[in-house]
């Protein structure tokens, strides 16, 4: 079964979930996680922002496993950002999921927007000046009510991080970042694991912009250690101590992407050399948006 990771609170996190960004789109996510229930994955991320959680839910409520078994993840969009919003958005997505409590949640992006828009890059006239330690408090409040195990963040920097945890009552246990072979981000990786912050690497195998998997290192590694380049590119994250989620719907690939290879620090070190701090999603588009992102650190990009 897959390992799991002892975050700040003590709570339990498998260090090997299933993504669900865009695992719509095919109308197959339904059955994509029950399979992946049967073949042994208990943690799901999940986002209001993905727009499927209730087809996450409907099939969530078919497994047999025991709910305290799973671990679900959640986050918190960025125009419900108001303290006062925070609690229903954390209800909305309960009912969406079918769930009376979440393993996690997270605040999706360090930056607000007004509540009528949905969009992820939205113009400045629908940015919201929300301070991120105002949304803060407001998820600390629900670790209190007992509605989430725990409370992290997503798309955080060093420098927000370093100014929010003096503030924080509850350390955010998760920063959920892109990590794969062409963004390495060792610097917070190691701020993040310093200061008790488990870090999540979403886009783990990299994609369409970033080809990690066609990678000629990753491709010799995968050659000699008889496995795939996908296997290699999950392996060398969690060698970090990097919990993963890979997104699939193939059984074959679900499969796979649970089977961890040993490579040896050597082979990490080869690894370690091919960054090219290329990003899937790329945060130079929300640079426009800075004054939204952190009040006091006006002049830093958001990652
Ligand atoms: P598919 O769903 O057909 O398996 P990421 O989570 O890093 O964003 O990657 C998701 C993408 O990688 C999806 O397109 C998914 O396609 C593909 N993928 C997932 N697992 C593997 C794998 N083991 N080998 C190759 N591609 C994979």
């Amino acid at each position: 079964s897959v390992q799991r990771i002892k975050l700040n609170n003590g709570v339990l996190m498998p260090e090997i979930g299933l993504g669900t960004w865009n695992a719509n789109k095919e109308g197959i996510l339904f059955e994509t996680v029950k399979k992946a229930v049967d073949l042994g994955y208990r943690h799901f991320d999940c986002a209001k922002f993905y727009a499927n959680q209730v087809e996450i839910g409907k099939a969530l409520k078919e497994v047999t496993v025991p709910r305290k078994e799973l671990f679900i993840t959640s986050k918190i969009w960025n125009n419900r950002h108001r303290p006062e919003l925070v609690p229903g958005a954390l209800d909305e997505i309960l009912e969406e999921l079918q769930l009376e409590y979440l393993d996690l949640l997270l605040m999706h992006w360090p930056f607000a927007s007004r509540l009528e828009t949905n969009s992820p890059e939205p113009p400045l006239d629908e940015m919201d000046n929300v301070p991120i330690m105002d949304t803060w408090k407001a998820m600390e409040a629900l670790v209190d009510s007992g509605k989430v195990r725990a409370i992290g963040v997503s798309n955080f920097n060093k420098d927000i991080l370093q100014k929010m945890l003096p503030q924080c009552r509850i350390v955010p246990a998760v920063n959920q970042v892109e990590i794969h072979p062409y963004n390495q981000s060792f610097e917070l990786v190691r701020f993040c694991q310093e200061n008790g912050i488990a870090v999540t690497g979403y886009c783990p195998l990299g994609g369409e912009m970033v080809p990690v998997l066609e990678d000629d290192i990753i491709k010799q590694l995968a050659k000699m250690h008889s496995c795939t380049p996908a296997q290699v590119a999950l392996s060398w994250a969690l060698s970090r101590g990097i919990i993963v989620i890979p997104k699939s719907t193939n059984e074959l690939r679900l499969k796979q992407n649970l089977e961890k290879v040993a490579l040896t620090s050597d082979e990490l070190a080869m690894i370690s050399k091919i960054e090219k701090h290329k990003r899937k999603v790329d945060p130079v588009r929300y640079v426009k948006h800075l004054e939204w992102v952190f009040h006091e650190d006006k002049a830093k990009c958001p990652l």
